[in-house]
């Protein structure tokens, strides 16, 4: 299939644990310090505080991501996507889906840590609004890595719905390199 054409195909739809077993391989492929099931599980059982979605294609798990909220102010705890899926929007999809999520929950702004190194998703995050605020020092344990904090403010504004909804238009116009 044409990579344009999968951007097509992906739906997001709330994380069941019936997707967990997919969802751990790919936390296993992409993460040095995978989370376990019990946290997954955990999270999902706190279901007005946590969102939980997955990404598909043809009912495979492509990616998944998680919002926390709490007194106005949304977490995104994880997002990943499966190696052989990146590059083609599924994260900035699952990403518009929380950012939905949290307009339609009463959050104003948004926060995030993500890896010093990791410039892939940073860049993602800027699109969304995500500015770096400070760093947590060693906070990745396995390598003694750096978090940095990032913020998206104010995601209840117009503006914000107005950048959200440009995005959600380049989705749709298919804007990926087959
Ligand atoms: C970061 C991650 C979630 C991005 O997922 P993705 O579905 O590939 O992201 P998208 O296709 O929506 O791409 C969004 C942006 O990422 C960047 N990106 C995509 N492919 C890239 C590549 N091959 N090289 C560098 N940057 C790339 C680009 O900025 C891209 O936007 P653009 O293609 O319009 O320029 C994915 O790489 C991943 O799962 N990484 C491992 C887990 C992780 O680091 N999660 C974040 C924890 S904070």
């Amino acid at each position: 299939m044409k990579r344009s054409a999968l951007v097509a195909e992906v739906t997001v739809v709330p994380m069941k644990k019936r997707h967990l077993p997919q969802v751990m391989r790919i936390e296993a492929k992409v993460y040095p310090r995978p989370w376990s099931l019990g946290i997954f599980l955990s999270e999902l059982n706190l279901t007005e505080s946590r969102h939980y979605y997955v990404a598909q294609v043809s009912r495979k798990v492509v990616g998944y991501c998680g919002l926390m909220v709490a007194v106005g102010e949304g977490h995104i705890t994880n997002v990943a996507v499966d190696p052989e899926f990146w590059g083609v929007k599924v994260a900035t999809r699952l990403l518009v889906n929380a950012f939905e999520v949290g307009r339609k929950t009463g959050v104003k702004d948004m926060t995030l840590e993500v890896r010093a190194s990791n410039s892939r998703a940073q860049k993602l995050y800027f699109r969304f609004g995500f500015v770096p605020i400070g760093v947590r020092k060693a906070y990745y344990q396995e390598n003694n890595e750096d978090a940095i904090v990032m913020w998206s403010y104010n995601i209840d504004s117009p503006a914000f719905g107005a950048k959200l909804f440009e995005i959600k238009r380049s989705l749709s116009d298919g804007e990926i390199d087959d």
